[in-house]
């Protein structure tokens, strides 16, 4: 007989953008309450769960709202920017880590049974991640690191994250998978958007700088916030019979394993469209991180 692992999770989603973490648990549990401060992010959640996120700075949400909710597991994507070099790499120190300190103390005293943070490699040497270590042994769950790009999930985008799984059962220590990545026509729209297609003056300006890959690539580069307004070093533009194009925002969200019915608002622009897809998971590495709670 085949074992199914239900662990019949309730989790509270911080940071929770697009809300990857809850589209990851699948049937591992039920994300019972999400904290982010982006109206713009809340309006896409709204629209894909029909449930909103608390709109809060998380900085400021008190020990005794979240122990009200009860939740045994915490899901979380910190603002990378304090653990980028583009964001200069000023760990806690950095205006933006202030909202993640805050949860470091309330974490303490709600003592949650399990706790997942993902974010960008140069989390892995902050002093943020040792003030983590220190919490998480301190209320007793063991943890372990993940160093987890979905190119070894069989996707052909990178996107090389650290994610840290602490459980007071446990983490199980599997081995990542090693697919090969299939080729990227999978994940491209049936029919174009011309409009993405990049003028000749930009890429006679820009073409040297730019990542290009074609429909039978197996890589592309990871895609970030910036894409829609950044062209080198932001993401992969693809290069057809007609030119070279961006990727669409639906293709994007095919990379990183959204659902075929995930949506954003009619209204939301192509560069905020972009800022969200960019700062969020990859939901099939997500939920492989998931899956090593026990
Ligand atoms: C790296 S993204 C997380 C993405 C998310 N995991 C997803 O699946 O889309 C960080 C999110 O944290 C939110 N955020 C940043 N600082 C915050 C703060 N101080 N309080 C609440 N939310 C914050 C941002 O609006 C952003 O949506």
């Amino acid at each position: 007989m085949a074992f199914i692992r239900t662990l019949d999770i309730r989790a509270i989603e911080f940071f929770s953008g697009l809300g990857g973490w809850r589209y990851a648990m699948k049937g591992l549990g039920t994300v019972i309450s999400a904290y982010d401060i982006s109206e713009v992010a809340n309006t896409a959640y709204r629209l894909n769960f029909g449930e909103s996120p608390n709109t809060r700075e998380l900085a400021t949400v008190s020990l005794s709202e979240i122990r009200a909710l009860n939740a045994d597991a915490w899901l979380m994507s910190p603002p990378c920017q304090p653990f980028c070099r583009m964001g200069r790499g000023k760990g806690l120190m950095d205006a933006r880590s202030a909202a993640f300190i805050h949860l470091m103390d309330l974490l303490i005293e709600t003592r949650p049974q399990r706790l997942l943070l993902e974010n960008v490699t140069g989390f892995f040497e902050s002093d943020a991640f040792a003030m983590l270590a220190e919490r998480l042994a301190r209320i007793g769950l063991a943890w372990r690191c993940f160093n987890l790009c979905p190119t070894q999930f069989g996707v052909p985008n990178r996107r090389p994250r650290v994610f840290v799984a602490a459980s007071a059962s446990g983490v199980l220590n599997n081995r990542p998978p090693s697919i090969e990545p299939s080729p990227i026509f999978n994940y491209l729209d049936a029919a174009e958007d011309t409009d993405l297609y990049l003028s000749g003056d930009i890429i006679a300006r820009h073409g040297a700088g730019l990542d290009i890959v074609t429909v039978e690539s197996r890589r592309s580069a990871c895609f970030i916030g910036g894409y829609g307004k950044r062209l080198v070093g932001a993401g992969s533009f693809l290069q057809t019979e007609r030119g070279i194009r961006r990727f669409s925002p639906g293709e994007i969200s095919r990379l990183l394993g959204y659902p075929p019915d995930f949506r954003f608002p009619p209204d939301l622009s192509l560069n905020n469209q972009y800022k969200l897809l960019g700062n969020g998971l990859n939901l099939v590495v997500a939920g492989w991180a998931l899956g090593q709670l026990l």
